[in-house]
């Protein structure tokens, strides 16, 4: 029996209070997401049971109790508190996934700080973005990166401490702290900030179609829901051994590769390894893994090497497996299916706004690949009539993925943008403010995504309603690439659209016109390449770059992706008649 047990009967007596006994927790008991991952499992009795199995590059692997997470979290924490770090203040972690990532998160969140996240591979100039953008006013990270923040610092005067958690420290530079948790004194009691359900926790940066990315922040109380879900979607128990592949710079990565798994005292394995076939399936074999969480690219890229790969492991420790972040195609599922003993990948939908899964295939339910499912109990979903907004009735008719707000895991705001939190919620007043929309069961928050329903009441996702990019389930944001694009000297201007890719379902194309003087070819191309890989990331990188003498424009002269992203996926390019003829 699974722990959603009937989905029908759970949406019948649905309440979130369910989460606050599947966690033990009492009225009136601290609220806190780092107390409740680590202290309150050690209370509970299971401080010697592994909480992180964890594998990095070469041989490099070690494990960790609840007791030490709790006690390197602690350290964490107290040194912070030490460095004059204040609750509220933002703490990056900018690392791989090593231990100290793991530690750190629980440790800011124990002193009361709300933790930034950021993806390791972001160059320069997109960490610079995010960190002036909420004020950040400490940043972990390890010697292997701390030389990007270098290039940056001059520029944050909010940025106060440089702290470097691994890595050789003679190779420091003024201004720049080391501080190895391991190596430190072992602090097993810390006084954990008395935070409640509306403390600010996490803030992940997301990126949209227009502006530079948004922080989309969240509270304690998001654990109701990380808990919840990760009990009856994942199927998490307390013998399982759970192995989440996202990063903790994006949200999958913290709400269920930290928050969900360790909230219910699960095991969870981390490899901190580039991606082969060979590695993942042994990495699974090894650590007897049982619940697997990950993203249709890694799936179709583990298909596309073939079944006989599979069949050289012995994989007979799974026994639930789940997938997000971008379309699972029908094929992947049934694939998945046939190879791993019958064990079909269980499509979930949810975004970093939600905060936790909003539309899934639950253990149990009849799966129909290629549908993400129904809502989560609990859930108003709707899809919304493209011009009207009003929900649709009729099964198949696309529209908008719409939740009525409320639910627990929800952002709160976007980080000191309150007009573009207002401008995701239809029927929103003027000047309604942050705190009103998020409770008010009269407006729905639209996901910016199109999907329809079908008469059984099944999800299906059609693309986004934006010109966002997602590439190999990570979002990149047109604006942030052409804003880096014509920083380079040869180019005049640029329009940063999604191209389809058989593995990565998108990659970014660039459209650039260049500047006098300069002409297209392949060594330029590659510079170009280069360049954004390094200022924004490697996903950010264009994977082709198409030059033109002019780029469309609508009359008042703004560049019209939605014409040259048509092209690209062989699209009806819909009314011209808006376009300049210059
Ligand atoms: O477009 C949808 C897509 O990923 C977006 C959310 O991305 P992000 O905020 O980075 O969070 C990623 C993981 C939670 C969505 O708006 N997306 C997510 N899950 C699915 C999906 N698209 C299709 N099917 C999914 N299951």
């Amino acid at each position: 029996m699974s722990n959603i047990g009937s989905y029908e009967k759970r949406i019948r007596n649905f309440s979130w209070d369910t989460a606050g006994e599947i966690l033990n927790w009492k009225e009136g008991e601290l609220l806190n997401i780092g107390d409740i991952c680590s202290d309150r499992i050690c209370r509970m009795g299971k401080g010697e049971k592994p909480a992180l199995i964890w594998e990095g590059f070469g041989d490099r692997s070690s494990t960790y109790t609840f007791n030490d997470l709790k006690a390197y979290s602690n350290g964490f924490a107290r040194f912070l508190t030490e460095q004059g770090i204040e609750p509220g203040d933002r703490v990056c972690i900018f690392m791989d996934k090593i231990p100290s990532l793991y530690f750190s998160f629980l440790g800011i969140l124990k002193m009361g700080g709300i933790a930034q996240p950021l993806f390791s591979a972001f160059g320069d100039e997109s960490l610079e973005v995010r960190l002036a953008g909420a004020g950040t006013k400490a940043i972990l990270t390890t010697g292997k990166h701390v030389r990007k923040v270098r290039k940056i610092r001059d520029r944050l005067p909010q940025l106060k401490k440089v702290i470097v958690v691994e890595g050789n420290p003679d190779k420091l530079k003024e201004g720049e702290i080391f501080f190895d948790v391991e190596e430190a004194p072992r602090i097993d009691e810390f006084e954990v900030y008395r935070s409640g359900p509306e403390t600010p926790s996490v803030l992940h940066f997301t990126s949209g179609t227009t502006g530079q990315p948004k922080g989309a922040l969240h509270v304690h109380n998001s654990i109701w829901g990380q808990a919840l879900t990760t009990s009856w979607v994942l199927d998490l128990r307390d013998d399982d051994v759970y192995w989440c592949t996202a990063d903790p710079g994006w949200v999958t990565g913290t709400s269920y590769g930290i928050i969900g798994p360790w909230s219910l005292g699960a095991t969870q394995c981390v490899l901190d390894s580039g991606f082969t076939s060979n590695r993942w399936y042994k990495f699974i074999q090894d650590n007897r893994i049982t619940v697997w969480y990950s993203a249709p690219t890694a799936i179709r890229a583990l298909m596309k090497d073939g079944d006989e790969v599979v069949g050289s492991y012995d994989l007979s420790s799974l026994r639930h497996l789940a997938s997000v972040g971008e379309p699972l195609n029908p094929e992947a599922v049934i694939w998945s299916g046939e190879v791993f003993g019958g064990l079909r990948f269980h499509d979930t939908f949810w975004q970093t706004e939600t905060g936790a899964m909003m539309i899934s295939n639950y253990p149990g339910m009849e799966i129909k690949p290629g549908s993400m499912g129904k809502p989560f109990p609990g859930i108003e979903a709707a899809v919304l009539d493209l011009a009207t907004h009003e929900p649709i009735e009729e099964p198949g008719k696309v529209g908008l993925i719409a939740f009525r707000p409320g639910w627990p895991s929800m952002f709160r705001q976007y980080w000191k943008k309150p007009d573009i939190y207002r401008s995701k919620f239809v029927g929103a007043a003027e000047d309604a403010m942050p705190e009103d929309l998020r409770q008010d069961r009269n407006l729905w928050y639209v996901s910016g995504d199109r999907a329809s329903i079908d008469a059984d009441g099944y999800f299906w996702f059609v693309g986004r309603d934006d010109d966002v990019i997602n590439t190999g389930g990570h979002l990149v944001g047109p604006f942030e690439i052409e804003s880096a694009l014509v920083e380079h000297e040869a180019i005049a201007e640029a329009a940063a659209v999604g191209k389809p890719d058989e593995v990565n379902m998108e990659v970014v194309k660039a459209f650039v016109t260049l500047k006098p003087g300069y002409e297209p070819s392949d060594e330029l191309e590659l510079d170009i390449m280069n360049f954004i890989r390094k200022r924004l990331s490697p996903l950010a990188m264009p994977q082709e770059i198409e030059y033109r003498d002019k780029l469309p424009k609508t009359r008042s002269g703004k560049i019209v992706r939605r014409y040259l992203k048509a092209i690209e996926w062989g699209e009806d390019v819909g009314d011209l008649s808006t376009l300049s003829d210059e």
